[in-house]
């Protein structure tokens, strides 16, 4: 009889890896962000955290959201739902960019800045910098006392706890948790969205703790699938609208951890070049959770199809129709469109989880990437 406990396997809860963990932490991460900000009645949203008046935040007429890595893939949702729910214009941007230019505000601009660790050296230096123009900035991140909460006008806490893996995944979860809240805050305030609109999605918003507790069991599924990843050397993610958003990151966290070539493309785009790099057997993801657009993008995977991809694809519950056009199928548990993302994003962590694994990686500290990137 041989112990093998240790202090570090204690402290990944029996799990191989902390990244695994993470990922399986996902459903009471984003059950923490939402306590305490949803009314028990669903009748509105309270972030008394934050020191918008009303005032204020029927003033605000354009967002401007700045991060680096995951979390800008976060802002990436956060605009889109922002924009669909309270209809204000909002700009992305790479915070390594943005602060090197001269950005155009209004006088009634609003700054989010998202950082997990809020110690990010370019992005405080955006937010700094916006500051400095008079710019309010709202800072969504994980560290309480981290440097970005402290120096923030506003902050919105993501409860992900201590995220270790370097590769992001519960911290992304409920950074965009923290943006739905935002986006039907402004929206119930500003009256984009009244009492019943408020109330549906704030149903909706409150099931996806449970939403994520199902998508994990898609798990043996894609550690399956992961197996056509250890001799790979290049794959597309693909997707159009908020499945975009989600396939970008998918490909950053497949090529964060397993090393191998990912790109993600907006479906429609990749006649416009990338089809010539799609021959027989590259692994190709499908992502297909928007009913308006499915259409669509189902013509795209049958593109790639044709020139001999293997094509994974994800969809919601009941749509079998996909089955006939690509090789498996992952299926979501149905949500708002809007909400797609974060049960559509954690079959994509476990698929570069598992080829990471496959290809014999170190998960939890991929080679050259840093949890924290406090240098320019
Ligand atoms: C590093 C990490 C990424 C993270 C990015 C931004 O590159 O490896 O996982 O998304 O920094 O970090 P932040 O703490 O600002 O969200």
């Amino acid at each position: 009889y041989k112990v093998t406990w240790d202090a570090v396997s204690a402290e990944r809860g029996g799990y191989p890896h902390f990244m695994l963990k993470e990922i399986h932490e996902q459903p009471k991460a984003v059950r923490d962000t939402l306590r305490g900000r949803v009314a028990e009645d669903l009748s509105g949203v309270t972030l008394d955290e934050i020191g918008f008046d009303e005032a204020f935040t029927k003033s605000v007429d354009r967002i401007h959201i700045i991060a680096c890595g995951t979390s800008w893939h976060a802002g990436l949702v956060g605009k889109a739902v922002i924009e669909q729910y309270a209809r204000i214009p909002v700009d992305v941007e790479i915070a390594s960019e943005y602060r090197y230019r001269n950005p155009i505000y209004t006088p009634n601009t609003l700054a989010i800045v998202i950082s997990q660790s809020g110690e990010t050296a370019d992005t405080l230096a955006a937010m700094r910098e916006m500051q400095s123009k008079g710019v309010r900035v709202l800072a969504i991140t994980n560290v309480v006392g981290s440097s970005a909460a402290r120096e923030a006008d506003d902050v919105i806490v993501t409860w992900a706890g201590p995220e270790i893996a370097v590769a992001s995944t519960k911290a992304y979860t409920t950074q965009i948790t923290a943006l739905y809240l935002l986006a039907i805050h402004f929206a119930h305030v500003r009256g984009n969205l009244n009492d019943a609109g408020v109330h549906e999605l704030l149903e909706a918003l409150a099931a996806l703790p449970q939403l994520a507790e199902q998508v994990l069991d898609t798990a043996p599924q894609l550690k399956s699938f992961a197996r056509r990843y250890v001799e790979a050397t290049d794959t597309f993610f693909i997707g159009r609208g908020i499945d975009y958003a989600v396939a970008l990151e998918g490909a950053l966290k497949l090529k964060e951890i397993s090393y191998i070539h990912a790109e993600a493309y907006a479906a429609g785009e990749l006649k416009h070049g990338t089809l010539a790099l799609i021959t027989d057997g590259v692994p190709v993801i499908g992502i297909a959770t928007q009913p308006d657009l499915y259409e669509k993008t189902v013509s795209n995977i049958v593109e790639v199809k044709a020139r001999g991809a293997f094509v994974l694809g994800m969809t919601w519950v009941g749509n079998d129709d996909l089955e006939k056009t690509v090789d498996e199928v992952i299926y979501l548990p149905k949500t708002l469109p809007a909400l797609a993302p974060i049960a559509a994003v954690i079959p994509l962590q476990l698929l570069a989880y598992y080829a990471a694994v496959a290809r014999g990686n170190d998960v939890d500290k991929p080679r050259n990437l840093a949890k924290s990137v406090t240098v320019e």
